[in-house]
């Protein structure tokens, strides 16, 4: 069903067409809705679908006024209007340590029985069941009905998910059986079976779309979809195994509570068994590592748990991890392929990064076709701190390489089988030039150690394409100026046409575009609506946070923090500008020594950086185009504002990162060490050198108890 208007891009539309589009797509939805859900029988393809909610959010969100009662985005398919709305969890989402072998376990049970006083011949049970390797999703049932599902997030506030989790059938939208506590609070695993992946990478590929890596990132990517009409199309499962805040506890063990969550409409993990024996409950894990491959599911090794919740309790938590419990993970997958290439990477600071091509290989379920080589004395078979990697063999193009891989690590090459090395392969030769400019290649001296430094670097500088292309991928890049639309491949397209050089003309480009015959609009993968959206994208970010900008720079050895404690020091652009362009080089540096945060190599850095007078021009251009926001100045009273915090030993009210947070947005500074610079030292449980340290220097200390008083927040 079409009309006049249906070809027309939403930015095009007036009030009187927006209209009639409105009334269409609420038509079209409702009968696409009716023949998927009702019939089972779509018309179209889940993308052909999305892409008609999609029009009719855009064309809402353009004509707020126009948004019909029986609009399709206040309906079942629910579409969240922006991203997901935050939800604070009432009791933190935690994470596990982990156990890599038999011995870690054995630590992990003589921990906690020290820590608890137990005597020798006193039973303390174990739960033990396969971690699943999806996400995990707190339920909020209050009086019995789901009210909120939220992700993990960060472990204090994940996102609000409710409508996408809805469309989980294991998940229930009502708790069964009597005297079900108010609040009630089911955390658990979201994961998609493995026939389901790869039925949805079949769908996928058969509309011509990415395929997905792997089931947990599926899992996640469909839990976190903005339209739940799209989630319900994902098959995804549910296992429940935790909980969070609970108005009455139904059950003294973590068995007896699972038993409860079955009860209740859960799924349960069949696999979970308890156990007084560690040798029991190691033959356990071993028999859960030997089905792995039978399992529908992924997982990526045991949890073990205490079972009796009174002593859950006693143990409590560090930081944020609980004392109580552990994940003996599965050693990580391996597998043999051969090193097709080495070619080298050249990246923003001028370094020569090796980079193995790979005959494709599976590993951990993961197609993997690259690995990092990191330098030249990696392939040699070096470590960075001169250690011996691979009984010493170097790396050859053509060799049998054994790969693993961990979790989300990047793959690492562990092995050459020199027994089927090619006959008359050569040790690699590392370039002594630049492949992209050919200027020569040098590993710097460490002034310090009169070392060689591991990295051997383009001296080409500025004149470097590869490393001016990569300069400008970092400033559009997210930590940075976060252009939208404008990623590695258009940053890539425009060097390459001439269209921009440096940083500076990107915020020209719609000027000249507008002059130039050869519009970007016509340019191939570009039309009127995706170019004036990058244009847009580009003049949004010209009020940009000081920090970004100084980060985008791309300056050597000024990362995200110390662009924040430049920006902090100097407050806004034409402070920092005139500090750093109207001094003498020597000046500049003694001053960059003074700012907290900042060392020698740090300064030098930028002093280089502002002596060379391509830089500065480079600089001065952008200025004329890009304000950067001058930083906010904390205006409160709270008594930390501007003094120096370290915080020591476990936390059990809050993680560290929280606590940082907490301190920062109260104006504080949050330091690693103790020093005579420091004025308050919060000290937990378990605290030893730092907090000897400040009372040897008489700095003031205090508990986690004592921080919060001081705060206002007892
Ligand atoms: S218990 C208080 N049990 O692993 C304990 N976690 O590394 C909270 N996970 O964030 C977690 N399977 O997403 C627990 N059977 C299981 C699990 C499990 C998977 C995940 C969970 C957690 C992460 C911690």
């Amino acid at each position: 069903m079409t009309n006049e208007y249906s070809n027309i891009a939403i930015e095009a539309l007036n009030h009187k067409a927006a209209s009639q589009e409105l009334e269409r797509l609420a038509l079209e939805i409702t009968r696409h809705d009716a023949l998927y859900h009702g019939k089972d029988n779509p018309e179209i393809s889940d993308a052909e679908y999305d892409a008609l909610r999609r029009r009719n959010l855009g064309i809402e969100q353009r004509f707020p006024d126009l948004i019909r009662e029986d609009s399709p985005s206040k309906k079942v398919g629910f579409v969240a209007l922006d991203k997901f709305e935050k939800v604070t969890h009432s009791i933190p989402m935690l994470s596990l340590e982990n156990a890599f072998n038999d011995q870690d376990v054995y630590d992990f049970t003589k921990r906690m029985r020290k820590f608890l006083n137990l005597p020798a011949g006193e039973k303390m049970s174990l739960t033990a069941e396969p971690k699943i390797d999806g996400l995990s999703l707190s339920l909020r049932y209050e009086k019995g009905k789901l009210v909120t599902a939220a992700t993990r997030g960060d472990g204090a506030t994940g996102e609000n998910v409710t409508e996408n989790a809805k469309t989980i059938s294991d998940v229930p939208t009502v708790l069964a059986g009597d005297n079900i506590p108010d609040v009630v609070e089911i955390r658990g695993e979201v994961y998609m079976s493995h026939a389901a992946f790869l039925d949805l990478n079949k769908r996928m590929e058969a509309q011509g779309k990415p395929t997905y890596v792997n089931p947990r990132n599926t899992a996640a990517g469909s839990l976190r979809q903005l339209d739940s009409a799209i989630t319900a199309t994902r098959p995804l499962n549910f296992f429940a195994y935790a909980w969070g805040e609970m108005s009455a506890m139904p059950a003294t063990t973590q068995m007896g509570m699972v038993e409860w969550m079955r009860a209740c409409g859960f799924r349960i993990n069949p696999l979970m068994q308890s156990f007084e024996n560690i040798e029991e409950l190691l033959k356990h894990y071993r028999q859960i590592e030997a089905d792995r491959p039978e399992l529908v599911y992924d997982i990526d090794g045991v949890v073990y748990k205490v079972d009796d919740l009174a002593l859950q309790a006693r143990l409590g938590l560090k930081s944020r991890v609980p004392r109580w419990a552990i994940a003996h993970k599965f050693p990580a997958e391996k597998a043999w392929t051969i090193l097709r290439d080495i070619e080298i990477q050249v990246g923003r600071t001028g370094a020569l990064t090796p980079v193995a091509r790979l005959e494709p290989i599976t590993v951990g379920g993961v197609v993997v076709t690259n690995a990092t080589l990191h330098n030249e004395d990696y392939v040699k078979g070096v470590g960075s701190k001169g250690e011996v990697l691979r009984d010493g063999k170097d790396l050859r193009v053509g060799d049998h390489v054994m790969l693993q891989r961990a979790g989300d690590v990047i793959p690492q090459i562990l092995d050459v089988d020199l027994s089927k090395r090619p006959y008359g392969v050569e040790p690699f030769e590392f370039p002594t030039s630049c492949p992209v400019c050919g200027s020569s290649a040098i590993r710097d001296v460490n002034e310090k150690t009169g070392k060689a430094d591991s990295v051997k670097r383009c001296t080409g500088g500025l004149i470097c394409p590869a490393q001016a292309v990569e300069r400008l991928k970092h400033f559009a890049s997210r930590g940075a100026l976060d252009i939208d639309g404008l990623g590695d491949k258009q940053v890539e397209a425009f060097y390459e046409a001439g269209r921009i050089a440096d940083a500076a003309d990107i915020f020209t480009l719609r000027e000249r575009d507008a002059r130039s015959l050869k519009k970007l609009k016509d340019m191939e993968g570009w039309g009127s609506t995706s170019a004036a959206k990058l244009f847009d994208a580009i003049d949004a970010v010209r009020e940009v946070d000081m920090y970004r900008y100084i980060f985008g720079l791309g300056i050597r050895h000024v990362g995200e923090q110390t662009a924040k404690d430049l920006s902090k020091t100097y407050g806004d652009i034409d402070a920092f500008n005139k500090a750093m362009t109207s001094l003498s080089e020597q000046q500049v540096y003694d001053e960059l020594l003074s700012v907290d945060g900042i060392g020698s190599t740090v300064a030098q850095a930028l002093k280089e950086f502002f002596s060379e007078t391509r830089n500065l021009d480079v600089w001065n251009r952008l200025l004329v185009q890009v304000k950067p926001k001058p930083v906010e100045q904390v205006a409160n009273d709270s008594p930390v504002v501007g003094k120096t915090v370290v915080f020591t030993g476990s936390l059990e009210q809050m993680t560290r990162d929280e606590a940082k947070a907490m301190a920062e947005r109260l104006g504080a500074k949050v330091s690693g060490s103790v020093s005579k610079k420091t004025d308050l030292v919060v000290a937990g449980p378990g605290a030893g050198s730092k907090l000897k340290k400040a009372e040897d220097l008489g700095v003031e200390t205090t508990d986690e108890d004592g921080w919060f008083k001081l705060i206002g927040r007892d």
